[in-house]
C-alpha cells in the first residue's frame, strides 16, 4: 500500500491531537509524519502507533516532501503558511475559515460534496464544525424534498472554541482563578448568544459561516437560510435545533427512511424511550446523530430536528482526514 508523507500543523491543540488519533484510529496510510506548533511546545511528545513524535517548530522549510498538511492553527498561520505549503508540493487541508469562502478552494464534506475534492488548487478546506453536522443531514432531505428554507439555533461546546475555552469553563466550575479568559462573560451556568464577532447587521461571524458555507456545499445559492449560535457550557459536542421547510410534500416515515439510507448519519428517534442526540452519546464518534424528527405543522411542509454531533471529530478531525481519504481514492481511480 502507498504510504503519505503528513505534516499537521497545530499539532498539540484540541483539533490537531484529534487529527492525530483519527488518522490511527482509520488506519490513514502515514509514511512520515511530522508535528508542528509554536516554540512554546518544544520538548512536547504526542504518540502515534506506539512511537512518540517530538513537536517541532513550524518554519516555512517544514514542508518539503510532505504530501498531505492538515492545519489547526488558525486563520493568520494558514494564511501565511498554507500557500509555502502547497508551492512544496503538499496538499492543504484547513481547518481555519480563510479559505473557505474563496472560489478556487473546494469546501468539502465527503458525504455531501465528495466530487469537489478534485477541484482543488493545492487547498481543500474544512468548514464550519456547525455547517459539517447540519449539511449531512439536510443534503439526503434537499435531494429528494427540496429545501426552501432553514432556520437553525446551535447549541455549541466550549471545546469549538480550543483550549482556553475548557481552562475557562473548568476555573469556573471550581471557582477559582480563571486563567484565560476566553469569552466575554462567564460560561459556566450560562448560555452566550455570542459566537465569533458580531458584524454591523446584527449577525456573528459564526451565524454567517452557516449561512454561507451551507450554500457553497450543498451546491445551492438559492438555499434560504437563517442562524443563531449559541455557546453552551457543555465540554464537547455540538446541538443544533433546525426547521425546515421543503417544497415538495413528505411524511414523516420516509424521511426517516432518508436519513437512514444516507451515508455518516444515526437515527436516534425514540422519545418514549428517552432516546434522542446528545452530546454525551455523541462524544468520540464520528456520526451525525439525528433525533426528535416531526412535522412542523405551522406551515406548508415544514420539519423539525434535533442533529447532534462531535465537533472536534465530525466537526474537525474527521472530515478532514476523510477528505483526505476521498481524494486518494477518487484520484487513483
Ligand atoms: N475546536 C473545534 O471544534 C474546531 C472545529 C473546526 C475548526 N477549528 C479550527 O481549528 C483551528 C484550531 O482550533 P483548536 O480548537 O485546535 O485550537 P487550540 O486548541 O487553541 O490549538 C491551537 C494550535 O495551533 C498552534 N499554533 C498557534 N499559533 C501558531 C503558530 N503561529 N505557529 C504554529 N502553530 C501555532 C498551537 O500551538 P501551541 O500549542 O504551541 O501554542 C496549537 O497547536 C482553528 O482555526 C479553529 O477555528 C476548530
Amino acid at each position: 500500500m502507498k504510504l503519505y508523507d503528513v505534516a499537521i500543523v497545530g499539532a498539540t491543540g484540541l483539533v490537531g491531537r484529534k487529527i492525530i488519533e483519527v488518522l490511527e484510529k482509520r488506519n490513514f496510510p502515514v509514511g512520515k509524519l511530522r508535528l508542528l506548533a509554536t516554540d512554546k511546545s518544544l520538548g512536547a511528545q504526542i504518540d502515534y502507533k506506539g512511537k512518540t513524535y517530538d513537536v517541532e517548530k513550524l518554519t516555512p522549510d517544514s514542508f518539503k516532501g510532505y504530501e498531505f498538511v492538515f492545519f489547526s492553527a488558525g486563520g493568520p498561520v494558514s494564511k501565511e503558511y498554507a500557500p509555502i505549503a502547497v508551492r512544496s508540493g503538499a496538499l492543504v487541508i484547513d481547518n481555519s475559515s480563510f479559505f473557505r469562502m474563496e472560489e478556487s478552494v473546494p469546501l468539502v464534506v465527503p458525504e455531501v460534496n465528495p466530487k469537489q475534492v478534485l477541484k482543488h488548487k493545492g487547498i481543500i478546506a474544512n468548514p464550519n464544525c456547525s455547517t459539517i453536522q447540519m449539511v449531512v443531514v439536510l443534503k439526503p432531505l434537499h435531494d429528494r424534498w427540496k429545501i426552501k428554507r432553514i432556520v437553525v439555533a446551535t447549541y455549541q461546546a466550549v471545546t469549538g472554541a480550543g483550549q482556553h475555552a475548557i481552562n475557562q469553563l473548568e476555573d469556573e466550575l471550581q471557582n477559582v482563578p480563571v486563567r484565560y479568559k476566553k469569552f466575554p462573560h462567564p460560561i459556566a451556568y450560562n448560555c452566550l448568544p455570542h459566537i465569533d464577532i458580531f458584524y454591523d447587521h446584527g449577525y456573528t461571524r459564526e451565524e454567517c459561516k452557516m449561512v454561507n458555507e451551507t450554500k457553497k456545499i450543498m451546491e445551492d445559492p438559492t438555499l434560504k437560510i437563517t442562524a443563531t449560535c449559541v455557546r453552551v457550557p457543555t465540554i464537547g459536542g455540538h446541538s443544533e435545533a433546525v426547521n425546515v421547510e421543503f417544497e415538495k410534500h413528505f411524511e414523516i416515515s420516509e424521511v426517516k427512511e432518508a436519513l437512514r439510507a444516507a451515508p455518516g448519519i444515526v437515527v436516534q428517534d425514540n422519545p418514549q424511550q428517552d432516546i434522542y442526540p446528545m452530546p454525551i452519546w455523541a462524544h468520540n464518534r464520528d456520526e451525525v446523530f439525528v433525533g426528535r424528527i416531526r412535522k412542523d405543522e405551522t406551515v406548508k411542509n415544514g420539519l423539525n430536528l434535533w442533529i447532534v454531533s462531535d465537533n472536534l471529530r465530525k466537526g474537525a478531525a474527521t472530515n478532514a482526514v476523510q477528505i483526505a481519504e476521498e481524494y486518494i481514492l477518487r484520484k487513483g481511480s
